[in-house]
């Protein structure tokens, strides 16, 4: 139970030495009222340093409820388990599962080192101080050399960092006086002022216009480059993952049902389900008249899941049988890239 974690965390957990965050076997369960929802099952995904990591999906897959429990933000009727194995600044290897999300550990990771900003900047800050205060506030909070003037000092840098224009005026704004673009680069600005190792960004761009997005999305990249931090880039829209990711892990029904490179998903995808979600991008040269491919139905509600494919239900290639009766195993295709679909068993014996 998280109340029962405790403020410090076990040291001596091992990962690679190129990775600095490995996820294993993780499970949320949430409580609502009388039933259980299993939002995460059995999640596997590790990053390395400086890698972008997409996480796709439709919605209510369990993209944001994974990378909350990365920051330890679900609410307290959320319950994880399994490890979520993290490299911190100072070399230690923790399993973030066992820390108290309210204690002071958890609370100098989160932003400092595990920094988050979501779809709705405007929900990230106060309407009563100014953008200068908020940012100059966070750091001081984590940097205890920092004044007033040079935390004052830093921010007019990533204001600037991040091309918010007059930023000398800026500073002294309120929130309602940014645009919805401008927040955005500013909410970015926040999370550059602690400099994290791992950036998760939940739809950072969906509430903005496409000019935005791609300049959004541009500047992301640009600063990854000059800091060197790791991304975990949740997003409905395989188009932007294309642009950002080098790795992709398809989730489905809190299931991580397809991961490969960029290439090997968009070029070689095998799960139904991944095929269908690139069907549905629209494309260049198109007639107007095509209409855009539809994957049938609605992610179902994750309560008294069976054994079972969760897609199984719209998968126009369902074996009878087979694919509703069992645990789906996990195939290899190449290496780098998996799948979780009985088609691939098929494929094998055809093959073999
Ligand atoms: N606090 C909560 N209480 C109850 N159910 C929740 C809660 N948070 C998430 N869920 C449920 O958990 C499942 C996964 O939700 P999650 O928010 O992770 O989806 P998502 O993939 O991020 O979707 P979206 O693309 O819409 O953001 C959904 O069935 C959702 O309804
Ligand atoms: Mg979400």
């Amino acid at each position: 139970m998280k109340h029962n974690r405790k403020d410090h965390a076990q040291d001596g957990y091992q990962i690679a030495p190129e990775h600095i965050l490995e996820v294993k076997d993780l499970n949320v369960h949430i409580n609502v009222d009388d039933y259980d929802l299993h939002a995460v099952r059995g999640v596997n995904f590790s990053l390395k340093n400086g890698e972008t990591l997409g996480l796709v999906g439709e919605s209510g897959c369990g993209k944001s409820v994974t990378s909350k429990e990365v920051l330890g933000i679900n609410p307290s009727n959320c319950k994880g388990s399994g490890q979520i194995l993290y490299r911190t600044k100072s070399g230690k290897v923790l399993n973030l599962l066992e820390l108290n999300q309210d204690g002071a550990v958890y609370r100098a990771i989160r932003g400092s080192e595990i920094s988050m900003i979501f779809q709705e900047p405007m929900t990230a800050f106060s309407p009563l101080y100014t953008i200068g205060n908020q940012l100059a506030e966070i750091i001081l909070l984590h940097d205890p050399k920092a004044t007033k003037a040079s935390a004052r000092e830093r921010v007019l840098e990533m204001l600037k960092k991040v091309g918010i224009a007059n930023p000398e005026k800026r500073i002294d704004q309120y929130p309602h006086e940014f645009s919805g673009g401008m927040l955005q680069r500013a909410l970015i600005a926040m999370m550059l002022c602690c400099n994290p190792d791992i950036l998760i960004a939940d739809e950072p761009t969906t509430a903005l216009d496409v000019t935005i997005q791609a300049q959004i999305l541009e500047l992301m990249r640009s600063l990854q480059k000059e800091f060197g931090m790791s991304i975990l880039f949740i997003t409905h829209d395989l188009g932007t993952v294309a642009n950002m990711c080098d790795n992709v892990a398809v989730m489905y029904l809190g299931e991580i049902v397809e991961y490969g490179t960029v290439h090997q998903i968009f070029h070689n995808p095998q799960h139904p389900y991944t095929k269908g979600l690139l069907r549905s991008l629209p494309k260049m040269n198109e007639s107007r008249e095509e209409k855009l491919y539809i994957i049938n139905g609605i992610v179902p509600l994750p309560v008294d899941l069976p054994p079972c494919c969760g897609f199984y239900d719209r998968c126009e290639y369902c074996i009878e049988g087979v694919c509703p009766n069992r645990t789906i195993p996990e195939f290899t295709v190449e290496p780098g890239h998996m799948v979780r679909c009985m088609l691939m068993e098929q494929g094998e014996k055809q093959h073999g």
